[in-house]
């Protein structure tokens, strides 16, 4: 899927749209009821659906969760657009490429411990939709419940418009500054930031590097909201002001424009008279957002012990059961050790929920090497694992002097379920074939 109208930049276009990308502005505030026109006078003041809408647009509304949700956790936004929606050809059937969705049942779950290097350069021509490459979920899309680990491999901006109708995409960029084009506005991203772009919301990626590449969580369930804090208090772990939701910004082309809709599994596309990224103001608090994870704030122990990695959660999707999460975004972000008398890389472990774990840039703390940028690892459920045995004999026997951990970002996808792979992942060329000497090497030291 390495076609689909994309098309190579030239330095020139990059430059511009770079500029155009820093230049931009945002609202900020993590579900907030935000507005935005880009032509004054476009909002309509003190209802949603007035008889005729301002400026000859049309109203409609994209309901996020269902309207009777609880207050608290209820996404809706109403968009002012220059055509509905609704004006648009009948889609067809087009290729998945190497984008898979739940339920996954072509490869038998593995329990084994198992790490991948980075994604191969995509073939010339490969958009960030071609670039998606699955490599395995959980859940099941149609139910709204689970989730898919994806990576992108990209080299080319997208002409096309893509939305899912499966999930919200959480974007992870691991190489290559993005220019998100959404029906609600511009969004800039580059990597140790991450975009989320909510169910059903249309979009463009337009590249502003030569390449980009990355991670992305598709999430079934329930949006992803800021976990509460109990004890922490009123302030902490990622402030909801340093999420950051674009102005309304529009594009009135006429013209034939290829709109990609991933629905229950599947790409389907059609081919609009115009452009469907058209709303020329909004409001609401179903909308898309960028979030600097240098801005996370970070907890850790002040006396002994680590407390348990959900103290590192960004972003959280809750499921029926309280405290037990569809999937967590969590971050590793730079941090200071200054435990006593403690292990302090991440613990020995074995754990119901699994673990899918990344890393944008420099090393991970538990592990001296292998596990590298642009790839990842997957502790499924109940798998045992922990430092290697580098990791585990230097800070067995360092000097517990305070140290700060500022050479790295990793992150974790934290999901309820087990990860089944696609089978392109479970036979992947890059999938490492002795991860488990990592381990190997581990002596017995008991003295009993
Ligand atoms: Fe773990």
């Amino acid at each position: 899927m390495s076609d689909g109208g994309t098309s190579r930049a030239s330095v020139f276009e990059r430059g511009e749209a770079r500029k155009a990308a820093e230049g931009l502005s945002y609202l900020t505030g993590f579900g907030n009821e935000h507005a935005s026109e880009a032509v004054p006078g476009a909002l309509p003041e003190g209802r949603n659906s007035p008889q005729r809408a301002p400026l000859g647009l049309y109203a409609e509304q994209l309901s996020g969760t269902a309207f009777t949700e609880p207050r608290a956790h209820n996404r809706r936004s109403w968009l002012y657009r220059i055509r509905p929606s609704a004006a648009h050809p009948p889609f067809t059937r087009t290729g998945n490429g190497a984008l898979r969705t739940a339920p996954f049942t072509e490869a038998v779950p593995d329990p084994n411990r198992l790490r991948w290097n980075p994604l191969p350069e995509p073939p010339a021509g490969t958009d960030f939709l071609g670039g998606l490459w699955t490599l395995g979920g959980n859940g099941d899309a149609t139910q709204r419940t689970g989730m898919a680990v994806h990576l992108y491999h990209a080299d080319s901006s997208m002409e096309r418009v893509f939305s899912d109708a499966d999930g919200e995409l959480l974007i992870v960029p691991e190489r290559g500054g993005l220019l998100l084009h959404t029906e609600f506005g511009r969004l800039h991203v580059e990597p140790a930031h991450v975009a989320l772009i909510p169910r059903g919301v249309r979009f463009r990626v337009e590249l502003l590097d030569d390449s980009a590449r990355g991670y992305v969580c598709e999430n079934y369930g329930a949006p992803f909201r800021l976990p509460d804090l109990g004890p922490i208090g009123a302030n902490g772990l990622a402030n909801p002001r340093d999420f950051q939701a674009p102005v309304a910004a529009y594009e009135d082309i006429e013209g034939p424009v290829e709109v990609v809709n991933k629905f229950c599994g599947n790409l389907w596309t059609a081919t609009y008279d115009h452009s469907p990224l058209d709303v020329v103001a909004w409001h609401g608090n179903h909308v898309p957002y960028v979030y600097d994870l240098r801005r996370f704030n970070v907890i850790g122990t002040i006396s002994y012990d680590h407390p348990d990695p959900s103290i590192f959660t960004v972003l959280t999707s809750p499921s029926d059961t309280p405290g037990l999460a569809g999937v967590d975004f969590v971050v590793f972000a730079p941090r200071w050790l200054v435990g006593e008398d403690t292990f302090r890389p991440p613990y020995f472990h074995r754990n119901v929920m699994s673990e899918y774990m990344g890393l944008i840039e420099g090393a991970y703390d538990a592990k001296a090497e292998g596990f590298v940028p642009g790839g990842g690892s997957l502790h499924n459920m109940m798998s045992a694992h922990g430092p290697d045995r580098e990791t585990f004999d230097r800070a067995s026997a360092a000097e517990l002097r305070p140290h700060k951990i500022d050479d790295g970002l990793a992150f974790m996808f934290e999901t309820r379920w087990p990860v089944t792979l696609t089978p392109q992942a479970a036979g992947a060329d890059h999938l490492q074939q002795r991860y488990d000497d990592v381990w190997q090497g581990l002596q017995r030291h008991f003295r009993g």
